[in-house]
């Protein structure tokens, strides 16, 4: 009673404090905005890029100008406290001195760089995380940026798709969870604070499900799936405070992210409340043109009236608007919200109060590419890997005398921060070649070959290399460079060979249709392979590959994405053992490329296979390759093994206002320390729709030392149990469900209990 008044009292206080904060808020942005005329307010919704990085053909051209003559709101893609502040001094110049707000994809580090996002979602663990953001907000701030355009949520089902490697893989919970500790990690408790920065998320909506994984490709999508199982991400961000949020390519229900109103104002701003302005993505707006839209002016009428508050590099909104106010295809008031909004959001930044707050050179100079910052890069980046395969627990390495290191990217340090690391620290990350060497020092002989290009073929492998990232292309042919590798393992008592794509084989535009091994490596791992040594592949990658003969090939298999600054000293405390592997895929890797999309939270159809081996005729299922994946959802192996006990629940029945409580006893049972990452899946049995064969509901980390055993316990409530049914009401139906819990998706121990 005393703990509710207490509680009661602190939320009043709490929420009078904020009303407080806007109310000022208000009469400071609505004093402002007496002021402006209609060309100033149409400046702000231009967001113009300075050129660091560009995803398109459009540039910005006369950027000072524009920004002293109030024609620019935003500006992404620049750094360095002395470049902003010029910009800064700028606006300052120009008649109501409202500064510029400052953008970047900062998406998985800053200058310290972490692994791609799809491998930090394999740690599963929100803390590393929340922090990973929180590092990159603090190198990015100190840089002179205030605005990131991160987390990307999309739910990505097809590995085709190159653009996977930047969200969190397959599943709407777990990315739910990733969303709010990023927005978390970037924007703090006070996003005044000179060192938290303004998170956008991305891409609003859908924009992972494009048909047949090729980037930019239209999406269509049921309004049950879309609830379920794809918006869950955004709205997560969104209720973790996102204040902004970017408008995806593609189209929803026929009409594209940027102009569709039911997206951005039904759902987002009335459904969702959302409070904060939303951006077109790279000349969103133009794209409509060729989307089948109309000319620029009614496109970017549409898009302003559907809720898009400010163009990117586009400048529809600048050229257009005030010609489309005129002949009233807008109104005023629309033009007057967008432009609130993006105030606010300076606001909010405390750049009117100090428009250089973000341009502190002594910031610059001790805050970023620290020993701290890169000593927790090392930690998450090792957590991140994947053991795929251990036979015979050929890793850890024990003290090897020789190391024959294989592959086209041993020793490339451009490639070893995957895609979207604009900002790194190029050319100054680690490779396996330095971390190994870092460890082992003279003890160990290292005898190094390329073996293989990326690709055999120059045109492939030209196009796995832009943005001056070279692959280190040797123009010897496949044969010469095979047989040096072959040499070098034949006089060395272990293979680690390093395979797989260069950084920019994922990420934007850069789809695959088949996402094996380019042919020339899969020849030189075969060759390898023929030696009977100790073969250890380790696989650079930025999507789940298709490695089903590489499986059987290789003893061990350690899958390292593009794991950033400190990608050589992990991959070597996971390959010498100093740290036991973790990672766990949050997003399946098929057998070939036929069964995309393969997924685990799928429904069961109305004929499924039974789940013996072999093809069932008349079932739901391939002739030439079985339903599962090679490796499913959730899936990572430790140096050690841990044994699942049965499932323990306290009732049998729960009513809406009760928990179940389910615990599970984990034993190590090997001979190392380990963490454990124990996955909760619930089945709804019987439904007003049909629903998948598993969702996860719940999951926990846990370090478990050799011998030990932990007991794991979870509770499941209503909320758990809760979906879109076919009216869109989100609810539970009363009856039958099954729990399951284990090691992954696929391997579960199952108990059973009904909501009455
Ligand atoms: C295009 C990409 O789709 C988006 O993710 C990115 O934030 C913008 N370009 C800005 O660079």
């Amino acid at each position: 009673m005393k703990n509710n008044f207490l509680l009661v009292l602190l939320l009043t206080l709490v929420m009078g404090a904020t009303n407080a904060q806007n109310t000022k808020r208000d009469v400071f942005i609505k004093n402002l905005m007496t002021k402006m005329t209609i060309d100033e307010k149409i400046g702000q919704l231009n967001l113009l890029t300075g050129g660091e990085a560009t995803t398109g053909t459009a540039v910005s051209t006369d950027v000072e100008s524009k920004i002293v003559a109030g024609k620019i709101g935003g500006l992404f893609s620049i750094s360095t406290p002395q470049k902003i502040r010029k910009v800064q001094e700028l606006a300052m110049k120009s008649r109501l001195k409202i500064p510029v707000i400052i953008g970047m994809d900062v998406i998985h580090g800053y200058r310290t760089t972490f692994p791609i996002p799809l491998g930090i979602s394999a740690t599963w663990d929100m803390s590393l995380v929340e922090k990973s953001a929180r590092i990159a907000a603090q190198e990015a701030t100190a840089d002179g940026i205030c605005w990131t355009f991160s987390p990307m949520v999309d739910i990505a089902r097809d590995p085709r798709w190159g653009r996977i490697a930047e969200g969190s893989g397959e599943d709407a919970f777990l990315g739910s969870k990733i969303a709010a500790a990023m927005v978390k990690g970037y924007q703090g408790k006070n996003l005044k604070a000179n060192n938290t920065m303004l998170s956008c998320v991305k891409h609003f909506a859908l924009y992972g499900a494009a048909e047949g994984g090729r980037d930019y490709n239209t999406t269509d999508m049921s309004r049950i799936r879309m609830y379920n199982e794809y918006l869950p991400p955004y709205k997560a961000a969104l209720d973790a405070g996102a204040g902004s949020i970017m408008a995806s390519f593609n189209e929803i229900d026929g009409i594209p992210a940027t102009a569709n109103k039911w997206l951005l104002t039904d759902l987002l701003r009335k459904q969702w409340g959302f409070k904060g302005f939303v951006v077109t993505d790279y000349t969103g707006n133009n794209e409509m043109i060729d989307h089948g839209l109309g000319d620029l002016q009614t496109v970017t009428y549409k898009a302003l009236a559907a809720g898009t508050d400010m163009d990117m590099v586009g400048e529809g909104f600048l050229t257009t608007l005030k010609k489309s106010l005129a002949e009233k295809k807008v109104t005023m008031a629309e033009i007057d919200r967008a432009c609130r909004l993006i105030l606010e959001a300076k606001y909010d930044l405390g750049l009117f109060e100090d428009p250089f707050r973000y341009c502190d050179e002594n910031r610059a100079k001790n805050e970023i590419f620290t020993a701290e910052n890169r000593a927790f890069a090392r930690e998450i980046a090792s957590k991140s890997f994947v053991l795929l395969k251990n036979k015979n627990n050929v890793l850890p390495l024990n003290s090897p005398k020789s190391i024959a290191l294989i592959g086209p990217l041993v020793n490339n340090k451009e490639n070893m921060g995957g895609t979207w690391a604009v900002s790194e620290n190029r050319g100054n990350s680690l490779t396996l070649y330095d971390g190994l060497k870092n460890a082992l020092g003279e003890s160990t002989q290292i005898n190094m070959a390329r073996g293989t290009n990326i690709y055999s073929d120059p045109v492939l492998d030209a196009n796995a290399s832009p943005f001056g990232k070279s692959t280190g292309r040797e123009n010897r042919s496949d044969e010469d460079m095979l047989k040096e590798a072959v040499d070098a393992a034949k006089s060395s008592e272990v293979i680690v060979l390093a395979l797989g794509e260069s950084a920019e084989m994922s990420g934007e535009s850069s789809s695959r249709s088949k996402i094996g091994l380019p042919e020339n490596q899969q020849k030189l791992l075969a060759e390898l392979s023929k030696l009977g040594k100790p073969l250890i592949l380790v696989i650079f990658t930025g999507r789940p590959l298709v490695l089903e003969t590489e499986s059987q090939q290789a003893d061990a298999i350690l899958n390292v994405w593009f794991a950033g600054s400190e990608a050589g000293n992990a991959m070597t405390d996971v390959l010498l053992g100093k740290v036991n592997p973790s990672g766990k895929i949050t997003a399946s890797f098929p057998r070939n490329e036929g069964q995309i999309p393969v997924y685990y939270n799928h429904k069961n159809t109305g004929r499924p296979h039974s789940g013996k081996p072999g093809f069932e005729k008349f079932r739901s299922n391939y002739l030439d390759v079985p339903n599962t994946p090679l490796y499913p959802f959730g899936y990572g192996l430790s140096y050690t093994t841990f044994q699942y006990g049965d499932l323990k629940l306290d009732k049998a029945s729960i009513t809406e206002n009760q928990k179940i409580k389910v615990s599970v006893d984990v034993k190590n049972t090997g001979n190392y320390d380990g963490e454990e990452v124990v996955q909760l899946y619930i089945r709804d049995l019987v439904g007003s729709v049909a629903r998948p064969v598993k969702e996860l509901k719940g999951f926990e980390k846990v370090l478990i030392r050799k011998g030990e055993t932990k007991t794991v316990n979870f509770e499941i409530g209503v909320e758990d149990l809760k979906f879109y049914n076919s009216d869109l009401k989100w609810l539970a139906e009363k009856g039958d469900f099954q729990v399951m819990v284990g090691t992954n998706s696929d391997d579960v121990k199952k108990a059973n209990f009904v909501l009455k």
